[in-house]
């Protein structure tokens, strides 16, 4: 079917679902807000760093030799309309709000008001902003008769999203009674092979749609501070969280995944998601369900400051004034250049305030670190990062930390000390050259 489609919002969710959706044969219209970021995307270029993107959207935006020319930008509603597309995808973000836990409906309430009277009748809307159970029944009210609505979550993860995207664990569709059947056909021509081979299609209902994101994600957090939790036990009892996640995870009830114990998770999704799912249980009257949710934001948000009072210990146990502290990692994950609610950033920022002279080097974030923290010193690698450093912080696992070589940077440091807060490093590699080797929830050696 040679469908026409309407991307809105063109973050990490929305230039990859345009680019996808071109990949798959369709004739794509983008449209963001911000021209910034519509002028990069239309000259083939990635406003964030996204493994795969760049040379995707080289194979598809028009005006580029050899690309199929299906996919297109654009600021304008007008353009929009005109293209008269099929199939509208609002990808636009919800971030938290910054009164409160809740999330911040406004990009997708402009979005809407924008669309409605913009969409012609046959089509179909579909959202995929992570949005508060409840919403897409009241949204669907603001679109015109005749045209449907669907709910089709997004699970992508920064660093794979071009991957996660045309080969998604499954496929999530959220479906009214009137206009059910209409929308399942329209997406299950839009997910046809090759991206929905192997791909599970679950067709339900809004709400249960709407939830199943924050449902996953509120686990995946679990999961992560669950395994923290044990690494705070460890720590007090002399265990090694490390052989404990492994041990338990060849149970396949419980799964290896997911358990890798350090500062915790960061990002533009996880912290913001279970707090706003927190918000909205609390309106629903249900709460109670959730309180466990407060539980898990709490151990996750300890470990960062779990992390600067190691760094103190290791130093003498006083003051950071005077001392000098390298921080390998600015960004909330590897292979992304995101820092939003960044871990390593919050950390390297609580011990600067302290007192330290923090530098900080990250393999793709430091444009981004620079803007949220510029008070902090960066460096241009690993190497000058820890040149004269008292000890080392190894807070983002990059492969290239991973092949750092340890006798050239205990050469350059003031004092080998190493604290691995992502249990990512080989222990023995380090100490073997010299170095004073600690991680999270791991025996001293
Ligand atoms: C997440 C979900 O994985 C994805 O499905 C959803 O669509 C968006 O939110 P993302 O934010 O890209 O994706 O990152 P993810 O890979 O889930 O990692 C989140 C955070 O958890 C990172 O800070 C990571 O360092 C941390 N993490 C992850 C751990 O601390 N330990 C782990 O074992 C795994």
């Amino acid at each position: 079917m040679a469908l026409k489609i309407t991307v809105i919002g063109t973050g990490y969710l929305g230039a990859t679902h345009a680019a996808a959706m071109a990949e798959m044969g369709f004739e794509v219209l983008g449209l963001d807000v911000v021209p910034e970021k519509i002028e990069m995307l239309a000259a083939g270029r990635v406003p964030m760093y996204e493994p795969g993107l760049e040379e995707l959207l080289a194979q598809h935006v028009a005006g580029f030799e050899g690309s199929s020319g299906r996919l297109r930008f654009t600021t304008s509603w007008e353009e929009l309309e005109s293209f008269g597309g099929d199939v509208h995808f609002v990808c636009v973000n919800t971030p938290q709000k910054r009164a409160d836990y809740g999330c911040d409906m406004s990009y997708v309430d402009s979005a809407f008001a924008a669309l409605a009277p913009r969409v012609r009748a046959g089509s179909l809307v579909v959202g995929k902003s992570t949005v508060p159970v409840g919403s897409a029944e009241r949204l669907a009210g603001l679109l015109p008769e005749g045209v449907g609505l669907a709910w089709n979550p997004e699970f992508l993860r920064e660093g794979f999203a071009v991957q996660d995207t045309l080969h998604p664990d499954r496929i999530v569709v959220g479906v009214r009674p009137e206009d059910g059947e209409r929308a399942e056909k329209l997406l299950r021509a839009v997910y046809a092979a090759p991206i929905a081979e192997g791909s599970p299609l679950v067709v339900t209902d809004f709400p249960t749609a709407e939830l199943v994101k924050t449902a996953a994600n509120s686990f995946l957090a679990t999961k992560i501070s669950f395994i923290n939790a044990m690494a705070e036990v460890c720590e007090a009892a002399g265990g090694d969280v490390v052989r404990l996640a492994e041990a338990i995870g060849y149970d396949e009830r419980i799964g290896d995944k997911f358990l890798r114990a350090g500062i915790g998770f960061g990002g533009g999704c996880l912290p913001k998601d279970i707090r706003a799912f927190m918000a909205r249980a609390g309106e629903l009257g249900a709460d109670q369900a959730l309180t466990f949710l407060r539980e898990i934001d709490s151990i996750n948000m300890r470990r960062r400051g779990q992390m600067v009072e190691m760094t103190r210990e290791i130093l003498g146990g006083s003051s950071f004034l005077g001392r000098q502290v390298a921080v390998l990692g600015a960004t909330f994950k590897p292979d992304s250049d995101d820092v939003r609610d960044s871990p390593a950033l919050n950390v390297a920022g609580q011990i600067h305030l302290q007192g330290a002279q923090v530098t900080v080097y990250d393999p793709k974030g430091m444009d981004n670190a620079r803007k949220v923290f510029p008070t902090l010193s960066y460096a241009d690698s690993a190497l000058e990062a820890v040149r004269g450093a008292d000890v080392v912080l190894h807070l983002t696992e990059w492969r290239e930390f991973r092949e750092l070589d340890p006798a050239e940077l205990a050469a350059a440091v003031a004092s080998p000390v190493l604290l691995d807060g992502r249990n990512a490093l080989d222990a023995e590699r380090w100490r073997a050259a010299g170095w004073t080797y600690r991680a999270m929830g791991r025996p001293r050696a």
